[in-house]
C-alpha cells in the first residue's frame, strides 16, 4: 500500500513536471545565422514579432533585457506588436526603449489593420523613431560600416502587397544583401519572385501547439493545420525565410503548448 501510495505521488509529480514545460511561456531566445559572400562585417538583427501589446515584466524588461543582451545592430518589427484587443501601453513601453537605442524597422501585422488605426499606429511608430516599410526599402549602415538593403510590405489587409512588393522589388541590387519584412510567411511563394537574399515574418505563432521533434506546429492563421512555416528557418535555393514564432502570451486565448515565446537573433556573417 505503502508503495502504491509513492508510485502515485511519482506520477502526480512527473505529471505535473510534464504540464509546466508544455505550457512554458518564459522568453527563449533563438538565433539563426546566415552566412553570405554579399558581407564583409558580421550584422546582428534581433527580431521582435508578434508582441500583441503583450507584458514581459515591469516596463517590458524582460524583453528589453533579452534584446539588450544580444547587442543587435539593428531591430526588426515584423508585425503585430500592438494588438486589437488589448491595450496598446505595454505595446509603446517596449517600442519607445528599443527606438531609443537602436535603428528599429516595422511592417504591419494583421491585427495592426483589425484595430482599424493602421495609420496611427505607423504614425506613433515614427514618433518614437521607428521607420514603418510600406512598401519601401532602405540603405542600413551599421557602426563598422558594413551596408545592406531592408524593406517591407504592409500586411495584405492593406489590399496593398502586391503593390508594394513590386517597389520594393525594383530596389534590388544583386550585389547587395537584401532583406525583405514581410509579416505572413504563408505568401512567401508571392515573395520569391524577388529576389531577397532573406524574408522575415511572424503571424503564425508556432503554430501555437507543439510537440518537440515530431510536430512543428498543429494551426497557423493563413496556413490551416500542420502548417509548412510555422517557425523556424526555412532555406531555399535562392532565399532564406525565418519565421519568427513571435512574443504573443496573455493576448491569446487558446495556451501555447511546447511552444514558448521567443525573441530571435538572425547573425548575418561573412563568407571569408
Ligand atoms: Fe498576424
Amino acid at each position: 500500500m505503502k508503495r502504491k501510495a509513492l508510485y502515485t505521488v511519482a506520477a502526480c509529480g512527473v505529471f505535473l513536471l510534464f504540464l509546466a514545460a508544455a505550457l512554458d511561456t518564459r522568453l527563449r531566445m533563438v538565433t539563426y545565422e546566415i552566412s553570405t559572400e554579399k558581407l564583409e562585417q558580421e550584422i546582428r538583427l534581433a527580431v521582435l514579432a508578434d508582441l500583441h501589446s503583450c507584458a514581459y515584466g515591469e516596463d517590458q524588461r524582460e524583453l528589453l533585457d533579452a534584446v539588450k543582451a544580444q547587442s543587435p545592430d539593428a531591430v526588426l518589427l515584423a508585425g503585430d506588436i500592438v494588438d486589437d484587443m488589448l491595450p496598446e501601453e505595454n505595446a509603446w513601453t517596449a517600442i519607445s526603449a528599443l527606438a531609443a537605442d537602436y535603428p528599429c524597422f516595422y511592417v504591419t501585422g494583421n491585427h495592426e489593420w483589425w484595430a482599424g488605426e493602421t495609420e496611427r499606429i505607423c504614425r506613433t511608430m515614427e514618433q518614437y523613431g521607428v521607420i514603418p516599410l510600406r512598401g519601401a526599402s532602405m540603405c542600413f549602415s551599421t557602426a563598422n560600416g558594413q551596408v545592406i538593403r531592408i524593406g517591407g510590405v504592409d500586411d495584405p489587409e492593406s489590399g496593398a502587397l502586391d503593390a508594394q512588393l513590386a517597389q520594393v522589388g525594383e530596389t534590388l541590387d544583386e550585389n547587395m544583401f537584401t532583406i525583405l519584412m514581410a509579416h505572413r510567411p504563408e505568401g512567401i511563394e508571392t515573395y520569391r519572385q524577388y529576389a531577397f537574399d532573406l524574408i522575415v515574418s511572424g503571424h503564425a505563432h508556432g503554430g501555437q501547439w507543439r510537440i518537440p521533434v515530431f510536430l512543428n506546429g498543429l494551426y497557423a492563421p493563413g496556413q490551416g493545420f500542420f502548417p509548412t512555416y510555422a517557425g523556424g528557418r526555412y532555406d531555399m535555393n535562392d532565399t532564406t525565410l525565418v519565421v519568427s514564432r513571435g512574443l504573443a502570451r496573455e493576448s491569446t486565448k487558446v495556451p501555447r503548448i511546447f511552444n514558448r515565446p521567443e525573441l530571435v537573433l538572425i547573425q548575418l556573417t561573412p563568407i571569408s
